[in-house]
This record gives C-alpha cells, sequence and structure tokens, in this order.
C-alpha cells in the first residue's frame, strides 16, 4: 500500500511536537473509552503530545490494541503519577470518565500529585452544579477547573467534536489552541468556545442534550405518522428523510434517521428498526434538562415532554394493560401519502425551531441568573457542527444571534418567525391528523402549544389569577388600575 507524504503543516507541527514531548506533553488524558482514546487520537493527529491513562486495568489494556497509541507523541503512563510526571507544566489533565463519583474520586486522587497553576479539564456529561462546586473545590488550592461538554460521539471525538467549555478564563485561554484545533470546524471557525463561567459549558451541552431528546422525540412521531397514518413503506420513508435532509430539514439527526430506516435485520425479515423493542434508556441530561429551564422559570415543554415519551417507553407493561382497557377512535383509511408527507415536514420544521427556541432561551435565562457572559450567537456557532443536534437551522440561529445579541426568544426573530409561519398550517394538520388517528405526538403538540402560547398575546392566566385569588385569597392584578385585589367569588364555600 503507498502512502502519501504528510503534509507540510503536518511536518512542523511533528517538529513542534518533538521539541514539546523533550519538555513534557502537552496534555494528559485520564479515561481511555472510545471517547477518551477517540480523543487521544484526534489531538496527537493534530500534533498535540499526550500523556493516556486510565486507572482500570482492562481500559489500559484496550488502549494498547487502539488506533491512538500509533501515534509519535503519544505516551501511555501506569498510575497517576506517572501521567503527572510525563506533562509539562502548568499541567493540563483532560478527564474522560464515567460523569458522577468516579469523577470525585479521580479529582481527589489527583489534587495532591499538582501545582498551582495546572488545570483540570472535565469532559464527561456532568451536573452543571457538580461541575461548580468541583472548581469551587479547587479553586482553594490554585488549581483551574475547565467543565467541557464535549458533543458528536465516538465519531465527533475521533475527527472533530463540538466543545462547550466553561470556568476560568485564564485556564481557558491556556487550553483554546488544543481544543479548537480537535473540534469540529463550520466554514473556517471551530466549533468550540468558552461559554461562561464554572458549570456554563456542562449547563449549556445539557440543554443540548434536552435538545437532542426532543428532535430525536419529533423525528420518532413523524416516522409513525408516515408509516401508521399514511402507510407509507420503510423504504420510502427513507426515501422522504434523505429528501428532508438534503432540504430546509437538513441535520445530523434527520440524516441518520434515513440510515435507519433503510437498513434491514440480519436475521432477515424486513427492516431492523421494526425488531426494536419500544423502550429506550436515558441516562439523566434530558431530565436535567428540564429541571433546569424548570428551575429557571423558562418553558421548555417540549423537552420535559420528551423526557417524558422515554419514560412512558419504559413503561411497556403498564402500556400494555391500558391498551386493553382503553377505546381508540375508529380506524381511519391511510391518509393521502403525499400530503401526509408534506404536512408531517412541515410539523418537523416547525417543532425543530420551537425546540430550539426553547433551549436558547432557557441558556438565556440561565446567563444572566447564574452571572455568566454567555453569547448565543457562540453557542449556535458551536452547534453548528460536530455535535449530535447540528442542522441548518443553526445557521439561522447564528445569525439572528449576531444581528440581535439581546433577542430574548428566538420566535421573536423576523428570520425565524417567517420560516415558522410557513410551517404553521401544515403542522396544524399534521398534529390534526395524529389526534384523530389517536396516534401520541406529544412533542410534535407540545412544540404546536408552545408556539400558540408565545403567539398569545391574551392567554388563560387571568383565570388562575381567579381561581387562586377564590380558594387562597392570593389576591390579582387589573388591567389597567394598579395595585392588588381581592374579591368575594360569588357564593363559593370551599368549606361547605
Ligand atoms: C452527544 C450525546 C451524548 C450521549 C447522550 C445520550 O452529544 O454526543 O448527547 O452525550 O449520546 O448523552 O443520552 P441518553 O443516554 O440520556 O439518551
Amino acid at each position: 500500500m503507498t502512502m502519501d507524504p504528510p503534509s507540510p503543516a503536518r511536518v512542523i507541527n511533528r517538529n513542534l511536537r518533538d521539541m514539546v514531548v523533550r519538555n513534557g506533553c502537552d496534555i494528559g488524558v485520564i479515561g481511555l473509552g472510545v471517547m477518551g482514546r477517540n480523543l487521544v487520537a484526534n489531538m496527537a493527529d493534530k500534533g498535540f503530545s499526550v500523556g493516556a491513562y486510565d486507572p482500570w486495568p482492562e481500559a489500559l489494556a484496550s488502549f494498547a490494541e487502539s488506533e491512538a497509541v500509533g501515534f509519535d507523541g503519544v505516551e501511555t503512563a501506569q498510575s497517576a503519577e506517572a501521567l503527572v510526571a510525563l506533562l509539562q507544566v502548568p499541567r493540563m489533565i483532560l478527564l474522560m470518565v464515567k460523569a458522577g463519583e468516579p469523577v470525585d474520586d479521580l479529582i481527589d486522587s489527583l489534587t495532591p500529585l499538582l501545582e498551582p497553576g495546572d488545570i483540570i479539564i472535565e469532559g464527561g456529561n456532568a451536573h452543571y452544579e457538580d461541575t461548580n462546586r468541583r472548581a469551587r473545590s479547587l479553586a482553594q488550592f490554585d488549581l483551574h477547573f475547565l467543565g467541557l461538554g464535549v458533543s458528536g460521539g465516538e465519531e465527533g471525538a475521533r475527527h472533530g467534536p463540538a466543545l462547550m467549555a466553561g470556568g476560568s478564563p485564564a485556564a481557558y485561554t491556556r487550553a483554546e489552541p488544543l481544543l479548537t484545533a480537535i473540534a469540529a470546524k463550520a466554514g473556517d471557525e471551530p466549533c468550540c468556545a468558552h461559554l461562561g463561567s464554572g458549570g456554563a459549558g456542562h449547563f449549556i451541552k445539557t440543554i443540548h442534550n434536552g435538545i437532542e431528546y426532543a428532535v430525536m422525540q419529533v423525528i420518532a412521531e413523524g416516522y409513525v405518522l408516515l408509516r401508521d397514518g399514511a402507510g407509507l413503506g420503510h423504504e420510502a420513508m427513507a426515501d422522504v428523510f434523505r429528501e428532508w435532509s438534503a432540504g430546509g430539514l437538513e441535520s445530523y439527526l434527520i440524516s441518520i434517521t434515513a440510515d435507519i430506516l433503510e437498513t434491514q435485520d440480519d436475521l432477515g425479515g424486513g427492516p431492523l428498526v421494526e425488531k426494536i423493542l419500544d423502550t429506550a434508556g436515558q441516562k439523566g441530561t434530558g431530565r436535567w434538562s428540564a429541571e433546569a429551564a424548570l428551575a429557571v422559570g423558562i418553558p421548555a415543554p417540549t423537552i420535559a415532554e420528551a423526557v417524558a415519551a422515554r419514560s412512558l417507553g419504559e413503561l411497556r407493561d403498564m402500556r400494555l394493560s391500558v391498551s386493553r382497557a382503553l377505546n381508540g377512535p375508529p380506524l381511519a383509511p391511510p391518509a393521502d401519502a403525499k400530503d401526509t408527507v408534506k404536512v408531517v415536514g412541515d410539523g418537523l420544521r416547525g417543532a425543530a425551531i420551537a425546540v430550539y427556541a426553547q433551549g436558547f432561551s432557557v441558556i438565556s435565562a440561565a446567563a444572566k441568573a447564574y452571572g455568566w457572559d454567555t453569547s448565543m450567537a457562540a453557542v449556535a456557532r458551536v452547534w453548528q457542527n460536530g455535535c449530535i443536534i447540528r442542522a441548518r437551522l443553526l445557521d439561522d440561529i447564528a445569525a439572528a444571534y449576531q444581528a440581535a445579541p439581546d433577542t430574548q426568544n428566538l420566535l421573536t426573530a423576523p428570520t425565524i418567525a417567517s420560516g415558522l409561519n410557513h410551517t404553521l398550517p401544515g403542522w396544524r394538520k399534521a398534529v390534526g391528523r395524529a389526534i384523530e388517528r389517536g396516534i401520541p405526538v406529544p412533542c410534535l403538540s407540545s412544540a404546536l402549544a408552545y408556539v400558540d402560547g408565545a403567539r398569545s398575546g391574551r392567554l388563560w392566566t387571568n383565570m388562575i389569577q381567579a381561581q387562586r385569588d377564590c380558594f387562597g385569597a392570593h389576591t390579582y392584578e387589573r388591567i389597567g388600575r394598579p395595585g392588588t385585589f381581592h374579591s368575594w367569588w360569588g357564593n363559593t364555600n370551599l368549606h361547605k
């Protein structure tokens, strides 16, 4: 096999790296599972020297067999002490271990080995409050801490993830050349940014995952509407998703759905997706995302609904019992396929806009509440490539925030609102068709209700005020008359 000669940039990188290796590795990576080892390979591929270690001997053994060890400049350490000794000072160590207790245990064991000015970067899916706590506790020892949201799965880790950094700006400045080199690119721009202090990076990764949950759920609902509402076969559905993914719905999640729909079961008998149990696990970031929205008082109903839909999936026995007890609507003949494809496509586009609007609103409110100097345009740029929720829509979102950085809700941005207006008639039809047929579409319908609520100049909340005042004398405010009021509401007597 002939190999191309290394590019001049690669040769310069190697020469630079050889100089650096003599003075110690650029970075240490602890945790050599698939994500960790692919990040090591990505860093080495970009010319950085990397010390690698895993406290788990099996992981070290499998790392020894991996592509990463084949790169010059990758050195494996057999203990944390040996890893620390390999690194140039001030040291930079990336932790890629399971979120939760293992991170705290590792930090506890590393802290005595490090010196003031060293940087620990945590790249797991951590809860942002844990990141805040870890940053505070390491600051006592003059150690820097960066909470780094990493998205893109194993492929992303190897060839360019989206990176959401939070924590000390000084530490970020030091890590920036390496992080931007390994990150995905959107045009010439790296999909990597410092998005605020403390737990900002992990918070934003959590909201990324909340959006991921909701968009996945919306797509899954669209698939069932095409299959059961219009009777489309899997090849036809794959074609529809391919067509969507070449148009306004272009996104990673739409394109993998086309791949999934055309994959046949190796064991025979048709499309593999129909052989999969209708339950899916969850590791918690979707729930954290919904909780974070509640904590800052910003509605993100479609994200919460997607988490509930996952939980409903897991309650299979309950669903099977209830399915025997409750009736659905009478069976309807398949709806017109061409029209269903059109209205479901509108629904998917509209719901995606609503979901991103919810996620970005939560981030913007959290940044204000927690004092982060987060640039919303930078969040959109970081998500434009490398991550699971990358989508053409993010180009419009980035442009909207660049034009008006203080945008409170994306639905107020003219280009976003005009795109959304085009989807609404079809989207309403899609949801109506699902409801008539008894096909559950919790996220398509909740996103539509969110949009209808957001565009309502007058909501139902006057009735809520009246009810609160009626049963609890909580008082109410009146239109056009300042002050608070309390009334005697007819003959109602709760204690009668
Ligand atoms: C990513 C993914 C990644 C992971 C999810 C899965 O951005 O690369 O979001 O973080 O695939 O955490 O989450 P669940 O297991 O909860 O679906």
